[in-house]
């Protein structure tokens, strides 16, 4: 009778996260060199739909996830393998600066030789860290206080996206290594003014705002992936979460950490059971559900879902929100720590069950499976992310390194 009893409670007990993490940097690990043999030198792995894999290229705005997924690898396991493949995919976007670049260059540049150089100290990466960060300030605009997102279009001069606040990592890092100053000063500029003027009373955030350049006045606020120009995008809200985090601790100032706070009690209680959301916290099917005559909805001939459908998920929204809590927790202490680390550990249970976690082999090389895109062009829905994987084991890294502390 008492052997049972244990014998049920062993199935039932949960999985240590030192071993689940092994688990899921294991088949990272594989699943990154299925991609690294499936994709020329000067592709990169965006998703997978229909069968195939979607290359892109290398000033596409997620080209520093896969070489970071493989720092990331490099720096769990210690792998000579991974090591060459990670700086043999970086060194791919060495011609980067001479091609026509955008805000996400500090996506691009710090995932990629970012974590190179914390891993390796090789002064080529700590070169492009600085040349790279002189580029996106050549889109700061001081009367805005923002750096620029998307370029200008015939109908809007100057746009910022919620999405930006990723991008002053690469500045923030650029202003470290170089001792300039000024870089500092545009992504406190671009964070204040992000702070002022993207969110909502509630703290969840828009994702467009447009602003006159000239003024520095916001003319509009808007949506390009949420579900219509009110909702929250999740994956907005979880990159504003991220930002304002790494901003305290790039800053020491107390406002970002309690906006960050603020968001993080926005996210938490919009997040389902299983804390991984669905791609816009009022999509249709959601808790709080806008109808499909909201302003800014998606277009009729685009929309695929109807009532009783689920409503997509976005594992990559899950995967920065747990990366961000739990960086978040560490300048925390009770409830709130606790709160943050255990939502960040159920999220990042969910991402490791079969549901989400990719076989070997499958997903083509993908390691998380169900993210979402972009829903008004119905393109990357339930289909796995780049940013996800990148994002993913990130925060099972950060989770690993609490314990060491
Ligand atoms: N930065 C674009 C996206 O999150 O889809």
């Amino acid at each position: 009778m008492i052997v049972a009893s244990l014998m049920v409670l062993a199935c039932t007990a949960a999985e240590p996260m030192d071993k689940l993490t092994r688990r899921v940097f294991d088949r990272a690990r594989a699943q990154s060199l299925v991609i690294d043999r499936r994709l020329a030198p000067d592709k990169v792995p965006v998703t997978f739909e229909n069968g195939e894999i979607k290359d892109g290229k290398l000033n596409g705005w997620t080209s520093g996830f896969y070489p970071g997924t493989l720092w990331y690898i490099y720096e769990y396991s210690g792998d000579s393998q991974i090591l060459e493949v990670a700086k043999r995919r970086t060194e791919a976007l060495d011609s980067l600066l001479g091609m026509k670049t955008h805000h996400d260059i500090g996506f691009q540049v710090n995932c990629s030789y970012g974590n190179g150089y914390r891993l390796t100290a090789n002064p080529a990466y700590r070169d492009m860290i600085v040349a790279a960060a002189a580029k996106l300030a050549g889109r700061f605009n001081p009367v805005v206080g923002c750096t620029m997102s998307w370029n200008p279009n015939e109908k809007w001069k100057f746009r910022v996206i919620i999405d930006n606040m990723m991008n002053l990592e690469l500045l923030l890092n650029a202003a470290r290594l170089s001792g300039n100053d000024s870089l500092k000063q545009m992504a406190c500029s671009h964070a204040n003014t992000t702070l002022k003027n993207h969110f909502r009373p509630d703290a969840s955030s828009y994702h467009v705002v447009e602003y006159d350049p000239e003024t520095g006045k916001v003319l509009k606020r808007h949506t390009h992936q949420g579900f219509c120009d009110e909702s929250a995008w999740s994956r907005g809200q979880s990159w504003g979460l991220y930002g304002f985090t790494m901003m305290f601790r790039e800053t020491g100032d107390s406002t970002y950490l309690n906006h960050a706070k603020r968001i993080a009690a926005y996210i938490i209680p919009m997040l389902p059971e299983d804390g991984v959301p669905e791609w816009d916290f009022n999509a249709p099917g959601t808790k709080r559900a806008f109808g499909l005559d909201a302003k800014g909805a998606p277009k009729p001939e685009v929309w695929k879902w109807k009532e009783g459908d689920k409503v997509p998920r976005d594992a990559s929204a899950a995967a920065v929100i747990a990366s961000g809590l739990i960086e978040l927790s560490t300048y925390c202490e009770g409830p709130e720590r606790e709160l943050y680390r255990k939502t960040a550990v159920k999220i990042m249970r969910t991402l490791a069950s079969k549901e989400y976690l990719a076989e070997e082999g499958e997903n083509a090389g993908f390691l998380l499976k169900h993210g979402a895109f972009n829903l008004h062009k119905w393109s990357g829905v339930d289909a796995p992310l780049n940013y996800a994987d990148y994002y993913y084991l990130e925060a099972l890294l950060r989770y690993a390194q609490l314990n060491k502390k």
